[in-house]
């Protein structure tokens, strides 16, 4: 019986290029053991011209998918190959990013314009592949954006045997808007994307777009299967201490601030031992005590002493002047 999909797309951390790389995913898992993280969008070109150093993780990682940008069938099918290889728990398709550069290699958000194709490229890689293989896309593109649209899409899509959509919950405009403006610009249409839970009812469906909080999420899972955050999670990434407790219900106490902080000490200590600069890492920690009183002098002090080694002490001192005390 094939898997289409894991219990942790229940909540999952949105791919983000420069930002989920490793070190963030890392930050992430002293939060939430239990959410599904994703990679940076990775160039199935890339792969397959033997970039396989693209592909490591952490162990500690996982749940780990693999994001794959690609409009090749034959390149999509090899590099989801060289993912399941790596050992990554799923992969998913981009067909919803606008960038210039994604469109100029027509893939991302151009894809939606020819649904037959995504598919064949969607086929291609469930074909290749035994883990589970998903697709993050849109509610529409340019002028294609009425619900007849957003099903053919999805229709299309269901159509190879992939159970598995994330939807973000607006359109977006190919040429005019930049991506960020296409993030916030095109409204967010989410009774769109539960209307199509009634459309395909044995679809996992995640919904993306907007969300900033828990009570978000949980008014989300009442009509979809699962939701992603990105931009909320760096903004004020301490709300994924909630995710395991509150999303998943697994009995877990959520931590403190505090007791992540220390936490992030000894990963720094790891990290740095590794043979990375702390600054790729630390950036992360920048938001953990976002709207606490007393943050700005933490951030300020942190993001000052970013680029020097020795992370866990800085994080120490960090939080000194957020409190005044030892941790
Ligand atoms: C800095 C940044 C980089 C992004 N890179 C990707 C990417 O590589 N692949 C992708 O599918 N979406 C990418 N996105 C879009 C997000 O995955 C997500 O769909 C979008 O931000 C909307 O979700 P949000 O409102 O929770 O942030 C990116 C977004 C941001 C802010």
């Amino acid at each position: 019986m094939p898997v289409f999909f894991s219990e942790a797309d229940r909540f999952s951390a949105a791919p983000m290029v420069d930002v989920t790389t490793s070190a963030f995913r890392r930050a992430c898992r002293l939060y939430t053991r239990k959410a599904m993280l994703y990679t940076e969008m990775i160039a199935a070109d890339a792969i397959t011209h033997g970039r396989l150093s693209l592909l490591e993780f952490d162990p500690a990682e996982q749940p780990l998918t693999l994001q794959l940008g690609g409009c090749v069938p034959e390149a999509l099918a090899a590099a989801a190959k060289e993912g399941e290889k790596a050992g990554f728990a799923a992969i998913n398709l981009n067909a919803g990013c606008p960038s210039d550069k994604v469109q100029s290699g027509a893939f991302g958000a151009v894809m939606m314009k020819d649904p037959e194709h995504l598919a064949s490229c969607v086929k291609a890689m469930q074909d290749a592949v035994s883990i589970p293989v998903s697709v993050k896309t849109r509610i529409g593109v340019d002028d294609l954006d009425s619900p007849e649209f957003t099903r053919t899409l999805i229709g299309a899509i269901y159509s190879t045997g992939c159970r598995h959509v994330i939807i973000h919950a607006r359109k977006c405009w190919l040429k005019g808007l930049s991506p960020k403006e296409n993030r916030s610009v095109p409204p967010l249409d989410y009774a769109r994307v539960y209307g199509l839970k009634q459309d395909f009812p044995d679809l996992y469906i995640t919904i993306n777009g907007g969300i900033a909080s828990i009570e978000q999420c949980l008014e989300c899972l009442k009509h979809v299967d699962g939701v992603m955050l990105g931009r909320a999670l760096i903004d004020n990434p301490y709300l994924m201490a909630r995710v395991d407790s509150e999303i998943f219900n697994d009995g877990s106490a959520v931590k403190t601030r505090g007791q992540i902080l220390a936490e992030a000490q000894d990963l720094a200590a790891r990290f740095e031992a590794e043979g990375h600069r702390f600054r790729h890492l630390g950036q992360h920690f920048l938001n953990l005590f976002a709207s606490v009183p007393g943050s700005k002098r933490y951030r300020r002090y942190l993001s000052l002493h970013l680029s020097e080694p020795g992370g866990a002490q800085i994080l120490k001192e960090a939080y000194a002047q957020l409190c005044g005390g030892e941790l």
